[in-house]
């Protein structure tokens, strides 16, 4: 059955690990699962990753910014993401419009309804079925991220990493029936069991309906 499950959280918090295992074990109880990642998953997409995550980049504007994460959106959408779901394919998700929200909306402080219409229009108005939410503290996330390679993003001010994060957090609370939180600092093997708890509950109540 298809599934749209997306993974959301401040950088470093661990997600990338988590789809992957999710992934291993959905497919190993027999689901087709397909796994993506945001911005990128396209030719296309890849592309403008290269554009909107490079140091080089330095001058480039809040409106420029959201704009290329939301058209290498309407590119997976349209190219990956919406095919999968109706062969009826579960597909996971490395970020998706929430970031838009947390990073340009919270973070840099554009205008959030300004966003969701740019969302809407990227995405068809396509949304998850399940969004887990991964935290960690915005210190931990860049601490872990230090260690490995850092992109134009991960180089800015604690203070607006600290603003993305309170702005995923009233995401969370503003729709508590799409959205999982999660305490990112835990076990890999604690997060993902609740992980898969939860993907199991949604997988059962999709198969008895
Ligand atoms: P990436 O290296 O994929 O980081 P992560 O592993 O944390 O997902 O870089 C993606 C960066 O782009 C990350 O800092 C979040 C940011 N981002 C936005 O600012 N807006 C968006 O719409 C998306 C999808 C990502």
């Amino acid at each position: 059955m298809s599934l749209f499950i997306t993974f959301e959280g401040p950088d470093g918090s661990g997600k990338s690990t988590q789809i992957k295992l999710l992934s291993e074990y959905l497919q190993a109880r027999g689901e087709r699962v397909l796994v993506t990642r945001e911005p990128g998953g396209t030719v296309v997409g890849e592309q403008i990753r290269e554009v909107v995550l490079s140091a080089r980049n330095q001058t480039i504007q809040p409106a420029t910014e959201a704009l290329l994460f939301s058209a290498a959106r309407a590119q997976i959408v349209a190219e990956v993401i919406q095919p999968a779901l109706r062969a009826g394919i579960i597909v996971l998700c490395d970020r998706y419009a929430d970031s838009t929200l947390a990073y340009q909306g919270y973070g840099l402080g554009m205008d959030l309804d300004a966003l969701r219409a740019i969302i809407r229009f990227a995405t068809g108005g396509l949304a998850p079925d399940l969004t887990f939410y991964v935290d960690v503290p915005v210190e931990v996330g860049l601490a872990r991220r230090q260690r490995g390679e850092t992109n134009r993003l991960d180089q800015k001010a604690i203070a607006y990493h600290a603003r993305v994060r309170a702005g995923f957090l009233e995401l969370v609370k503003a729709e508590p029936g799409r959205w999982v939180g999660i305490d990112g600092t835990q076990t890999i093997e604690q997060v993902q069991k609740q992980i898969r708890g939860e993907v199991e509950r949604r997988l059962q109540s999709a198969d008895s309906r």
